[in-house]
Protein backbone atom coordinates (compact mmCIF):
# COMPACT_ATOMS: atom_id res chain seq x y z
CA UNK A 1 0.00 0.00 0.00
CA UNK A 2 1.34 3.41 -0.76
CA UNK A 3 1.49 6.39 2.17
CA UNK A 4 -1.61 7.73 0.17
CA UNK A 5 -3.34 4.58 0.73
CA UNK A 6 -2.53 4.06 4.30
CA UNK A 7 -3.25 7.61 5.18
CA UNK A 8 -6.81 6.94 3.95
CA UNK A 9 -7.42 3.61 6.01
CA UNK A 10 -6.63 4.96 8.90
CA UNK A 11 -8.98 8.27 8.05
CA UNK A 12 -11.67 6.02 7.45
CA UNK A 13 -10.71 3.44 10.28
CA UNK A 14 -11.70 6.32 13.37
CA UNK A 15 -14.59 8.16 10.60
CA UNK A 16 -15.05 11.83 11.88
CA UNK A 17 -12.24 11.66 13.88
CA UNK A 18 -9.48 14.11 13.84
CA UNK A 19 -5.71 12.62 13.87
CA UNK A 20 -2.93 14.33 14.83
CA UNK A 21 0.13 15.37 11.88
CA UNK A 22 2.60 13.24 15.14
CA UNK A 23 0.31 10.64 15.22
CA UNK A 24 0.18 10.05 11.17
CA UNK A 25 4.02 10.76 11.27
CA UNK A 26 5.05 8.00 13.77
CA UNK A 27 2.58 5.85 12.37
CA UNK A 28 3.81 5.91 8.82
CA UNK A 29 7.21 6.44 9.80
CA UNK A 30 7.72 9.84 7.80
CA UNK A 31 7.77 13.51 8.90
CA UNK A 32 5.09 15.77 9.52
CA UNK A 33 5.75 18.00 6.72
CA UNK A 34 5.47 14.57 4.55
CA UNK A 35 2.02 13.73 5.95
CA UNK A 36 1.51 17.53 5.11
CA UNK A 37 2.34 16.77 1.33
CA UNK A 38 0.77 13.46 1.34
CA UNK A 39 -2.40 15.49 2.59
CA UNK A 40 -2.41 18.13 -0.07
CA UNK A 41 -1.85 15.64 -3.13
CA UNK A 42 -4.94 13.67 -1.95
CA UNK A 43 -6.69 17.03 -1.31
CA UNK A 44 -5.69 17.68 -5.29
CA UNK A 45 -7.26 14.05 -5.96
CA UNK A 46 -10.77 15.62 -4.51
CA UNK A 47 -10.46 14.24 -0.92
CA UNK A 48 -11.58 16.84 1.76
CA UNK A 49 -9.61 17.34 5.07
CA UNK A 50 -10.51 19.97 8.04
CA UNK A 51 -6.95 20.96 9.39
CA UNK A 52 -7.45 22.51 12.87
CA UNK A 53 -4.29 23.07 14.96
CA UNK A 54 -3.18 21.14 17.88
CA UNK A 55 -5.83 18.64 17.09
CA UNK A 56 -4.55 17.81 13.06
CA UNK A 57 -6.15 16.55 9.89
CA UNK A 58 -10.10 15.26 9.84
CA UNK A 59 -11.59 13.59 6.48
CA UNK A 60 -14.63 15.05 5.29
CA UNK A 61 -15.64 13.51 2.46
CA UNK A 62 -14.14 10.94 -0.42
CA UNK A 63 -13.42 12.34 -4.50
CA UNK A 64 -16.35 11.00 -6.80
CA UNK A 65 -14.13 8.69 -8.16
CA UNK A 66 -14.01 5.19 -8.05
CA UNK A 67 -10.50 3.70 -6.35
CA UNK A 68 -9.94 0.71 -8.16
CA UNK A 69 -6.95 -0.35 -5.32
CA UNK A 70 -10.12 -0.27 -3.02
CA UNK A 71 -12.73 -2.26 -5.32
CA UNK A 72 -9.93 -5.23 -5.77
CA UNK A 73 -9.43 -5.69 -1.89
CA UNK A 74 -13.12 -5.62 -1.66
CA UNK A 75 -14.40 -7.68 -4.36
CA UNK A 76 -15.49 -11.46 -3.22
CA UNK A 77 -15.03 -12.69 -6.81
CA UNK A 78 -12.43 -14.96 -8.41
CA UNK A 79 -12.70 -14.18 -12.01
CA UNK A 80 -14.80 -11.28 -12.10
CA UNK A 81 -13.49 -8.21 -12.16
CA UNK A 82 -10.19 -9.55 -11.50
CA UNK A 83 -8.80 -7.16 -14.34
CA UNK A 84 -9.96 -3.61 -14.17
CA UNK A 85 -9.58 -1.29 -16.88
CA UNK A 86 -10.48 2.15 -15.39
CA UNK A 87 -11.05 5.76 -17.14
CA UNK A 88 -12.20 9.05 -16.39
CA UNK A 89 -13.72 9.13 -20.18
CA UNK A 90 -14.39 7.41 -23.03
CA UNK A 91 -16.75 7.13 -26.03
CA UNK A 92 -17.96 4.05 -24.40
CA UNK A 93 -16.94 1.47 -22.60
CA UNK A 94 -18.29 -1.44 -24.95
CA UNK A 95 -15.77 0.17 -27.40
CA UNK A 96 -13.08 -0.05 -25.24
CA UNK A 97 -14.24 -3.52 -23.91
CA UNK A 98 -14.21 -4.75 -27.70
CA UNK A 99 -10.66 -3.25 -28.11
CA UNK A 100 -9.42 -4.97 -25.54
CA UNK A 101 -10.74 -8.38 -26.54
CA UNK A 102 -8.66 -7.92 -29.83
CA UNK A 103 -5.85 -7.72 -27.86
CA UNK A 104 -6.83 -11.17 -25.50
CA UNK A 105 -9.18 -9.88 -22.90
CA UNK A 106 -9.83 -12.48 -20.82
CA UNK A 107 -13.37 -13.80 -19.21
CA UNK A 108 -13.86 -11.46 -15.91
CA UNK A 109 -12.30 -8.21 -17.42
CA UNK A 110 -13.99 -5.29 -16.88
CA UNK A 111 -14.03 -1.73 -18.25
CA UNK A 112 -15.10 0.80 -16.00
CA UNK A 113 -15.50 4.69 -17.04
CA UNK A 114 -16.29 7.42 -14.91
CA UNK A 115 -17.78 9.30 -18.02
CA UNK A 116 -19.24 8.31 -21.20
CA UNK A 117 -19.40 10.80 -24.00
CA UNK A 118 -21.44 8.21 -26.64
CA UNK A 119 -22.92 5.65 -24.17
CA UNK A 120 -25.35 3.53 -25.94
CA UNK A 121 -28.32 2.11 -24.94
CA UNK A 122 -30.64 -1.30 -27.25
CA UNK A 123 -32.19 0.15 -30.42
CA UNK A 124 -29.64 2.51 -31.25
CA UNK A 125 -30.44 4.97 -28.05
CA UNK A 126 -28.17 7.14 -26.16
CA UNK A 127 -27.38 6.34 -22.36
CA UNK A 128 -27.13 9.38 -20.42
CA UNK A 129 -23.96 9.50 -18.58
CA UNK A 130 -22.80 12.02 -16.77
CA UNK A 131 -19.42 12.20 -14.64
CA UNK A 132 -18.89 10.14 -11.64
CA UNK A 133 -22.49 9.39 -11.11
CA UNK A 134 -23.56 6.30 -11.72
CA UNK A 135 -21.77 2.96 -12.82
CA UNK A 136 -21.09 2.84 -16.52
CA UNK A 137 -19.51 -0.53 -17.27
CA UNK A 138 -18.48 -3.27 -19.70
CA UNK A 139 -17.68 -6.72 -18.60
CA UNK A 140 -15.71 -9.39 -21.08
CA UNK A 141 -18.08 -13.15 -20.66
CA UNK A 142 -16.36 -15.81 -22.57
CA UNK A 143 -19.57 -18.18 -21.88
CA UNK A 144 -19.63 -22.20 -23.05
CA UNK A 145 -22.98 -22.08 -25.11
CA UNK A 146 -24.44 -22.53 -28.19
CA UNK A 147 -25.25 -18.90 -29.95
CA UNK A 148 -28.54 -19.10 -29.64
CA UNK A 149 -28.50 -19.30 -25.98
CA UNK A 150 -27.60 -15.73 -26.16
CA UNK A 151 -30.59 -13.58 -25.01
CA UNK A 152 -30.18 -15.78 -21.56
CA UNK A 153 -27.66 -14.09 -20.73
CA UNK A 154 -29.07 -10.87 -20.91
CA UNK A 155 -31.96 -12.03 -18.24
CA UNK A 156 -29.04 -13.75 -15.98
CA UNK A 157 -27.30 -10.24 -15.82
CA UNK A 158 -29.73 -8.68 -15.33
CA UNK A 159 -31.48 -11.49 -11.80
CA UNK A 160 -27.73 -10.44 -10.62
CA UNK A 161 -27.78 -6.83 -10.75
CA UNK A 162 -31.39 -6.62 -9.68
CA UNK A 163 -30.28 -8.79 -6.42
CA UNK A 164 -27.38 -7.19 -5.95
CA UNK A 165 -29.41 -3.24 -5.61
CA UNK A 166 -32.51 -4.80 -3.63
CA UNK A 167 -29.76 -6.33 -0.83
CA UNK A 168 -27.81 -2.97 -1.10
CA UNK A 169 -31.18 -0.32 -1.19
CA UNK A 170 -33.93 -2.45 -0.06
CA UNK A 171 -36.12 -0.94 -2.79
CA UNK A 172 -38.33 -2.37 -4.53
CA UNK A 173 -37.23 -2.63 -7.84
CA UNK A 174 -38.52 -4.96 -10.72
CA UNK A 175 -36.82 -6.09 -14.56
CA UNK A 176 -38.96 -5.27 -17.32
CA UNK A 177 -38.33 -7.47 -19.91
CA UNK A 178 -35.67 -8.01 -21.84
CA UNK A 179 -33.16 -6.17 -19.80
CA UNK A 180 -34.32 -2.70 -17.77
CA UNK A 181 -34.44 -2.55 -13.99
CA UNK A 182 -37.55 -0.03 -12.80
CA UNK A 183 -38.36 1.32 -9.71
CA UNK A 184 -42.49 2.22 -9.63
CA UNK A 185 -42.11 2.24 -13.72
CA UNK A 186 -38.88 4.62 -13.80
CA UNK A 187 -35.72 3.38 -15.09
CA UNK A 188 -32.31 2.71 -12.93
CA UNK A 189 -30.57 0.49 -15.17
CA UNK A 190 -30.12 -1.02 -18.25
CA UNK A 191 -27.99 -3.57 -20.18
CA UNK A 192 -27.11 -4.12 -23.57
CA UNK A 193 -25.25 -7.16 -24.69
CA UNK A 194 -22.99 -7.49 -27.65
CA UNK A 195 -22.02 -10.35 -29.07
CA UNK A 196 -19.77 -12.35 -31.59
CA UNK A 197 -20.28 -15.94 -32.73
CA UNK A 198 -18.45 -18.60 -34.73
CA UNK A 199 -19.46 -21.67 -36.42
CA UNK A 200 -22.95 -21.56 -34.02
CA UNK A 201 -20.47 -20.92 -30.86
CA UNK A 202 -20.62 -17.96 -29.06
CA UNK A 203 -16.99 -16.28 -28.72
CA UNK A 204 -17.49 -13.67 -26.54
CA UNK A 205 -19.98 -11.42 -24.82
CA UNK A 206 -19.57 -7.53 -24.33
CA UNK A 207 -22.43 -6.91 -21.22
CA UNK A 208 -22.81 -3.51 -21.02
CA UNK A 209 -24.44 -2.19 -17.62
CA UNK A 210 -25.54 1.38 -17.07
CA UNK A 211 -26.60 2.03 -13.16
CA UNK A 212 -27.93 5.16 -12.28
CA UNK A 213 -26.47 5.94 -8.76
CA UNK A 214 -26.36 9.20 -7.73
CA UNK A 215 -28.00 11.43 -10.23
CA UNK A 216 -29.98 14.49 -9.08
CA UNK A 217 -32.91 15.59 -10.68
CA UNK A 218 -30.56 17.99 -12.68
CA UNK A 219 -28.28 15.84 -13.60
CA UNK A 220 -30.75 14.70 -16.31
CA UNK A 221 -30.67 16.71 -19.53
CA UNK A 222 -34.62 17.33 -19.99
CA UNK A 223 -38.29 16.37 -19.04
CA UNK A 224 -38.55 13.87 -21.18
CA UNK A 225 -35.62 11.62 -19.56
CA UNK A 226 -36.29 12.77 -16.15
CA UNK A 227 -40.33 11.14 -16.65
CA UNK A 228 -38.78 7.96 -17.25
CA UNK A 229 -35.90 7.49 -15.71
CA UNK A 230 -34.48 7.42 -12.36
CA UNK A 231 -31.18 6.95 -9.69
CA UNK A 232 -31.17 5.14 -6.65
CA UNK A 233 -30.06 7.77 -4.81
CA UNK A 234 -33.17 10.17 -5.70
CA UNK A 235 -35.62 6.80 -4.76
CA UNK A 236 -33.22 5.72 -1.58
CA UNK A 237 -33.03 9.53 -0.38
CA UNK A 238 -29.64 9.67 0.13
CA UNK A 239 -25.89 9.06 -1.79
CA UNK A 240 -25.17 5.49 -1.76
CA UNK A 241 -21.74 3.81 -2.36
CA UNK A 242 -20.72 2.96 -5.98
CA UNK A 243 -18.18 0.62 -4.79
CA UNK A 244 -20.36 -1.55 -2.48
CA UNK A 245 -22.71 -1.77 -5.75
CA UNK A 246 -20.24 -2.59 -8.05
CA UNK A 247 -18.43 -5.40 -5.62
CA UNK A 248 -22.03 -6.58 -4.61
CA UNK A 249 -23.02 -7.27 -8.08
CA UNK A 250 -20.13 -8.73 -9.48
CA UNK A 251 -20.47 -10.97 -6.77
CA UNK A 252 -24.35 -11.86 -7.52
CA UNK A 253 -23.50 -12.39 -11.43
CA UNK A 254 -20.55 -14.49 -10.37
CA UNK A 255 -22.88 -17.06 -8.50
CA UNK A 256 -25.50 -16.87 -10.95
CA UNK A 257 -23.44 -17.49 -13.61
CA UNK A 258 -21.94 -19.98 -12.04
CA UNK A 259 -25.46 -21.78 -11.28
CA UNK A 260 -25.82 -21.18 -14.78
CA UNK A 261 -23.06 -23.30 -15.86
CA UNK A 262 -23.80 -25.89 -13.76
CA UNK A 263 -27.51 -26.25 -13.55
CA UNK A 264 -28.58 -24.58 -17.19
CA UNK A 265 -31.48 -21.59 -17.34
CA UNK A 266 -34.09 -23.16 -15.83
CA UNK A 267 -32.76 -22.14 -11.88
CA UNK A 268 -32.20 -18.28 -13.79
CA UNK A 269 -35.77 -18.19 -15.60
CA UNK A 270 -37.47 -18.54 -12.05
CA UNK A 271 -35.21 -16.10 -10.44
CA UNK A 272 -35.98 -14.23 -13.17
CA UNK A 273 -39.64 -14.35 -12.85
CA UNK A 274 -39.63 -13.84 -8.93
CA UNK A 275 -38.05 -10.75 -10.28
CA UNK A 276 -40.25 -9.21 -13.02
CA UNK A 277 -42.67 -6.45 -13.04
CA UNK A 278 -43.48 -8.06 -16.71
CA UNK A 279 -45.55 -10.99 -16.32
CA UNK A 280 -49.31 -11.26 -15.81
CA UNK A 281 -50.59 -8.31 -17.26
CA UNK A 282 -51.65 -6.69 -20.52
CA UNK A 283 -48.36 -4.80 -22.63
CA UNK A 284 -47.91 -3.53 -26.30
CA UNK A 285 -44.60 -3.95 -28.17
CA UNK A 286 -43.14 -1.42 -30.94
CA UNK A 287 -42.04 -3.97 -33.35
CA UNK A 288 -40.87 -2.93 -37.03
CA UNK A 289 -44.28 -4.45 -38.64
CA UNK A 290 -45.73 -1.75 -35.99
CA UNK A 291 -47.18 -2.05 -32.52
CA UNK A 292 -48.94 -5.38 -31.37
CA UNK A 293 -50.79 -6.02 -28.04
CA UNK A 294 -50.89 -9.36 -25.66
CA UNK A 295 -50.93 -10.63 -22.24
CA UNK A 296 -47.46 -11.65 -20.95
CA UNK A 297 -47.56 -15.13 -19.81
CA UNK A 298 -44.11 -16.41 -19.16
CA UNK A 299 -40.41 -16.44 -20.56
CA UNK A 300 -39.14 -19.77 -22.41
CA UNK A 301 -36.07 -21.42 -21.99
CA UNK A 302 -34.48 -18.85 -24.75
CA UNK A 303 -35.43 -16.16 -23.26
CA UNK A 304 -38.09 -14.92 -25.16
CA UNK A 305 -41.22 -13.67 -23.65
CA UNK A 306 -44.41 -15.58 -24.26
CA UNK A 307 -47.47 -14.07 -25.36
CA UNK A 308 -51.16 -14.15 -25.63
CA UNK A 309 -52.47 -12.53 -28.69
CA UNK A 310 -55.96 -11.21 -28.88
CA UNK A 311 -57.03 -14.11 -31.02
CA UNK A 312 -56.00 -16.36 -28.31
CA UNK A 313 -53.35 -17.74 -30.05
CA UNK A 314 -49.74 -17.99 -28.27
CA UNK A 315 -46.34 -16.28 -29.84
CA UNK A 316 -42.92 -15.42 -28.81
CA UNK A 317 -41.28 -12.44 -28.72
CA UNK A 318 -38.13 -12.27 -28.95
CA UNK A 319 -36.86 -8.72 -28.56
CA UNK A 320 -38.45 -5.01 -28.68
CA UNK A 321 -39.34 -2.49 -26.14
CA UNK A 322 -42.31 -3.57 -24.25
CA UNK A 323 -44.77 -0.84 -22.65
CA UNK A 324 -47.50 -1.68 -19.96
CA UNK A 325 -50.98 -1.33 -20.95
CA UNK A 326 -51.88 -0.24 -17.63
CA UNK A 327 -48.85 2.17 -16.16
CA UNK A 328 -50.68 2.68 -12.69
CA UNK A 329 -49.46 -0.96 -11.95
CA UNK A 330 -46.16 -0.75 -12.61
C1 LIG B 1 -30.35 0.05 -22.42
O1 LIG B 1 -31.09 0.04 -21.44
O2 LIG B 1 -30.72 0.47 -23.51
C2 LIG B 1 -28.94 -0.43 -22.25
C3 LIG B 1 -28.04 0.62 -21.62
C4 LIG B 1 -26.63 0.16 -21.44
C5 LIG B 1 -25.73 1.28 -20.98
C6 LIG B 1 -24.36 0.81 -20.65
S1 LIG B 1 -23.41 2.03 -19.81
C7 LIG B 1 -21.98 1.09 -19.97
C8 LIG B 1 -22.02 0.44 -21.34
N1 LIG B 1 -21.42 1.31 -22.32
C9 LIG B 1 -22.32 1.76 -23.20
O3 LIG B 1 -22.06 2.53 -24.12
N2 LIG B 1 -23.52 1.24 -22.92
C10 LIG B 1 -23.49 0.35 -21.78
Amino acid sequence: MTINEQLIQMFEERPQQFLSGEELSTKLNCSRTAIWKHIERLRQEGYEFEAVSRKGYRLMSKPEKLNIQEILQRLETSTLGKSIHYYDEVDSTQTVARELITQGAEEGTLVIAELQTAGRGRLGRRWHSPKGKGLWMSLVLKPRIPVQFTPQLTLLIAVALCRALRQITSLSIGIKWPNDLLIEGKKISGILLESSAEDENLQYVVAGIGISVNLAQDDYPDDELRSKATSLSIEAGKKLDRTDILCQFLRELELVYTLYHEQGFGPIKLLWEALSVSLHRSITCQTPRGVSEGYAVGIDDSGALTVRLPDGSMTQWYSGDIQFANPVAD
